[in-house]
């Protein structure tokens, strides 16, 4: 890559608002959880996809590996922490994180206790005084089913009012070709009434329709993916209305699209779609471990595949803002420190 492009895009302030934790992990640490665990006998090339494409199965398939590596609230800790330093490190100013609480009988850990593990990082991160704001989106994976998901969210309620707002909303995720969205609308209903914003992964797959014209009945405050809501690639206009209608954001992951083969080349991913109708879209990299991929690279990727000049990759950055779930104080904090870090590079 350009070198000076590179050095831009690190230094252009940045939202990231779709990452899953364990998706996240760097190589770097992957190698000390390796280290931690050498019985399981896992290889670095078993967690990350380097180069060449992936089904989506194969995708979810690296997942159950990393699970294997992150198992106890002293691996949670250590990676949270390295994946909100890393992001920091990426220009990232502001970062919400998602992850599915898991429950692991040979560690002792539960959900609760890895939700409230991923806050402490946060909270370390803040007292380190690491550049960047955090917030957390616990997940449901829809595989798991209603009871599952009930109790998710129930965790998430008692978590919001604990963190004194860290929590911020829940996410809706795992692999799209299992389980159905209406079985979880009651937990998505209840979420939405406690005050929790919803982040759900749409149309991720074709032959989501159905689910997605109930999903967006709720409607959502975020949309993962979306790959295949407009009529071109066979959603419908009725999808994209609503979406246009309620104003959605969607949380754009090129390569991770890409790599997981649900978009077919980079310039063919549908952040053009809805770019060009000027709705709002936010650059994302969803598992940027698994990918290897950082946020600096997705918005370089963007503006060269797409022909965006460095003006409107501010712009596009700096409209991320109004699409997080921050309280309305850290938005303007956040608006006033990319006008002052754009004065400043324009005097450069
Ligand atoms: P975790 O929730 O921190 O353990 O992150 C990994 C999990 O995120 C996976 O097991 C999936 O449930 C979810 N995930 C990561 N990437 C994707 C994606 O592209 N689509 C749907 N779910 C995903
Ligand atoms: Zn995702």
């Amino acid at each position: 890559m350009d070198c000076e492009a590179d050095a831009f895009y690190r230094q252009l302030p940045k939202v990231e608002l779709h990452a899953h934790l364990n998706g996240s992990v760097s190589v770097q640490t992957m190698e000390k959880l390796i280290c931690r665990k050498p019985d399981l006998n896992i290889e670095p090339s078993m967690t990350a996809i380097h180069s060449g494409r992936r089904t989506l199965d194969q995708c979810f398939q690296v997942f159950k590996v990393i699970h294997q590596l992150v198992d106890s609230e002293e691996d949670i800790l250590m990676v949270a922490k390295d994946v909100i330093k890393e992001f920091a490190a990426d220009g990232v100013k502001y970062l919400e994180l998602r992850s599915t609480p898991r429950e692991e009988t040979n560690t002792g850990l539960t959900k609760r206790r890895y939700v409230e593990t991923v806050i402490e990082a946060i909270r370390q991160c803040k007292n380190e005084e690491v550049d960047i704001d955090v917030r957390f989106l616990v997940a449901v994976d829809r595989r798991n089913g209603t009871d599952v998901a009930m109790e998710t969210v129930k965790l998430a309620e008692d978590m919001m009012l604990a963190t004194d707002g860290l929590v911020v909303g829940l996410d809706l995720s795992g692999d799209p070709t299992v389980g159905h969205g209406r079985d979880l609308l009651p937990a998505l209903e209840r979420a939405k009434n406690s005050g929790m914003k919803l982040a759900l992964h749409l149309s991720e797959v074709p032959s989501q329709c159905e689910e997605s014209e109930l999903l967006l009945n709720l409607p959502p405050h975020r949309i993962g993916h979306g790959t295949f809501l407009h009529p071109e690639v066979g959603g419908s206009q009725s999808l994209v209305d609503k979406v246009v209608k309620n104003s959605i954001p969607l949380e754009l992951c090129l390569t991770s699209n890409v790599k997981g083969q649900t978009v077919p080349c980079y310039s063919k991913h549908h952040f053009q779609y809805w770019y060009q109708r000027g709705h709002p879209v936010v650059i994302c990299t969803d598992d940027k471990g698994v990918f290897c991929t950082e946020l600096s690279q997705e918005y370089q990727l963007a503006a060269s595949t797409f022909g965006l000049a460095p003006e409107a990759m501010w712009r596009l950055s700096q409209q991320a803002i109004d699409c997080t779930f921050a309280p309305e104080g850290l938005k303007q904090q956040l608006k006033q420190t990319w006008t002052q870090l754009q004065r400043q590079a324009l005097r450069e």
